[in-house]
């Protein structure tokens, strides 16, 4: 299993130093949660502050968008230096000019499902972007419980990748640690974002170690 430490629960007083931190501690991918505060409750960061850290690792940068609008904001974050961008197949933008529009500047598209929406939702999309997120917590905070009741969803989207010969990455998001990794591994996921488990582990490295080996 890959894993992407979610800097949402880092110390953002100190986020390159954090970044430095996970890297050693041997994390895949950095998760950096963008929230405007409109999309989601709460606002984290965006572009700017990307594009001040970047430069701490060589790993890839995984930008989780959690916002309305991300047609509008995605050469921003190509330009910050993201490697992945994800977004929300709720947004208000169009969905397939976002997909292209992430794709020409040469960054890797995904959509991201939250719980309440069904994976049917990205079907339409699914021969158009390289990874599909689903949400296994509401997004908008760090440290929920994971709902497990959002796994047969990975087998929904895996069935019909397979049935159209697609390949695809599906990575998980919200509440997963040492107690839910497991199920998230049956599942078929291939990346798991983390936030509480690792930045609040006592030893990052083994606790990312850990959740590697499922
Ligand atoms: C939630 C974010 C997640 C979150 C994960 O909106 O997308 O990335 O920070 O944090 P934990 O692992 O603490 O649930
Ligand atoms: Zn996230």
């Amino acid at each position: 299993m890959k894993i992407a430490p979610s800097l949402l629960s880092c110390d953002f007083s100190k986020m390159g130093e954090e970044i430095v931190r996970m890297d050693n501690a041997g994390a895949d991918w950095m998760h950096l949660d963008v929230m405007d505060g409109h999309f989601v409750p709460n606002i984290t960061f965006g572009a700017p502050v990307i594009k001040t850290v970047r430069k701490y690792t060589d790993k890839p940068f995984d930008v989780h968008l959690m916002i309305s609008d991300p047609l509008k904001y995605a050469d921003d974050f190509a330009d910050a230096g993201a490697d992945i961008i994800t977004f929300h197949v709720e947004c208000d933008s169009d969905i397939d000019k976002t997909i292209n529009k992430i794709r020409s500047r040469g960054v890797k598209p995904g959509l991201v499902i939250k719980p309440n929406t069904p994976a049917s939702a990205v079907f339409p999309y699914l021969d158009k972007i390289d990874l599909v997120l689903v949400m296994t917590v509401e997004p908008g905070f760090g440290g929920q419980s994971f709902m497990a009741d959002m796994l047969p969803k990975v087998k929904e989207i895996k069935d019909e990748c397979n049935r159209r010969g697609i390949e695809m990455l599906i990575e998980a998001d919200g509440g997963i640690g040492e107690a839910t990794i497991e199920q998230a591994a049956n599942a078929g996921i291939d990346v798991c974002v983390a936030g509480t488990a690792v930045f609040k582990a006592e030893n990052a490295k083994e606790a990312i170690a850990k959740l590697q080996s499922y």
